[in-house]
């Protein structure tokens, strides 16, 4: 069927196959107080069951303005749509009397050492992941928010995505825009063994109760510099990555899925030690125990200032703990050469709400 049911234990859109088309939107909520912030959370999750469901598309007379923008026809079609909603550090600021509540690694985003932040493309009270087949229906379900939202939320960002289609159809690793397969090294989202480990909170975190079946979201805004690096040799970008550009094989190995032998490769004879993988999972005891699960996209907008392709990936990663998962991770990235082709200028940290089950809505544990 296309439809992905967004009931459940936990929200989908994280540990759902990722499909072809996303949007990212940030919100600043514009309720002043805890009741305000339920109706908003109320109506969204009305709005997400409707979306991803489907359905007629709801009429009204010609003197009123249409429900709904009609870009989809009379029937909604779900087409595997996923709205994900996560909370930013802002919501727990006190207007909502929340502080006790934030989850205890949710901050606003620091800028690492290769970063150029831009405020205007960073943090929000609300992100909403939209994914689908199609770029209508995102298009659709964004409007169909907004609509619905008025004087509830104001967009702050908002950043399209894709995945390759060929990868989507073909069920294989999505390359990314410098054309390396992105994502071999993922745990496996269907393993729910390994995804209780490594995503969801639970008990073992600490965290405050209500936060029990969320997870961390890192999403990062990365500009690649493509000119220059559509000029650099094979040998080199290989060596950047660590793995080779075709197969996806740890370089030295045979196949994409290969594990490295970083033991018997200890001076980087093979995979450069300042490699990406190598830095970004050293396996120094066995498989790192806060592996991160990656669903990126890539976004492709117009020019910069300078007249450069504006292109590059919205990193996103989800983790039952911020701290040991991208925070930690990205820490020993600090530094690579790969930096020399990216600049992080947005994105933030936020928590995916826990799952919704029976009639309840999205956030209700929290308020
Ligand atoms: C692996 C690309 C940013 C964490 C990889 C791989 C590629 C890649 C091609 C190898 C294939 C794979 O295992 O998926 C990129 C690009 C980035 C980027 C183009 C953006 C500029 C990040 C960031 C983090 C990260 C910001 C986290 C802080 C990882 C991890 C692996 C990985 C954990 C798996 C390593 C392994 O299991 O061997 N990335 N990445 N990446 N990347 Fe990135």
């Amino acid at each position: 069927s296309e439809v992905v049911p967004y009931r459940g234990a936990h929200q989908a859109g994280i540990t759902t196959p990722a499909p072809q088309e996303a949007i990212f939107i940030a919100f600043d909520v514009l309720a002043k107080d805890r009741q305000g912030l339920q109706q908003t959370l109320q109506l969204l999750t009305e709005r997400i069951a409707f979306l991803t469901r489907g359905g007629p598309a709801a009429v009204s007379p010609p003197k009123l303005p249409p429900p709904d923008s009609g870009l989809l026809g009379d029937t909604v079609s779900p087409d595997r749509l996923t709205i994900t909603v996560a909370v930013g550090a802002s919501l727990f600021d006190g207007r909502f009397g929340l502080q006790a509540q934030r989850p205890q690694h949710l901050s606003q985003m620091p800028a690492f050492p290769n970063d150029a932040l831009d405020a205007a493309w960073c943090d929000g009270d609300l992100l909403l992941q939209c994914c689908a087949n199609a770029r209508e229906t995102v298009i659709h379900a964004v409007r169909d928010i907004i609509k619905h939202c008025p004087d509830k939320l104001a967009a702050r960002w908002k950043m399209d995505g894709f995945q390759p289609a060929g990868a989507v159809r073909h069920n294989s690793t999505p390359i990314n825009l410098f054309g390396f397969k992105d994502g071999t090294g993922n745990p496996d989202s269907a393993d729910a063994a390994q995804m209780n480990a490594l995503v969801w909170v639970d008990d073992k975190d600490k965290e405050p109760a209500w936060a029990k079946g969320g997870s961390y979201v890192a999403i990062r805004l990365i500009r690649f510099t493509l000119e220059q690096w559509d000029r650099t040799p094979l040998g080199e970008q290989q060596g950047i990555f660590g793995r080779d550009k075709s197969s996806g094989a740890p370089l030295g190995k045979q196949h994409e899925f290969d594990d490295p032998d970083f033991a018997a490769d200890p001076h980087g004879q093979h995979v450069p030690l300042d490699s990406h993988m190598r830095r970004a999972e050293p396996r120094q005891h066995g498989r790192h125990d806060a592996r991160l699960l990656r669903r990126s996209y890539s976004y492709s907008l117009g020019l910069t200032k300078s007249g450069q392709l504006d292109m590059g990936l919205v990193f996103i990663c989800f983790q039952s703990n911020l701290q040991t998962g991208f925070i930690a991770t990205q820490k020993r990235l600090n530094g690579e050469p790969l930096e020399e082709y990216i600049k992080p200028f947005g994105g933030g940290y936020f928590f995916a709400l826990p799952g919704v089950e029976g009639n309840g809505w999205l956030g209700q544990s929290l308020l």
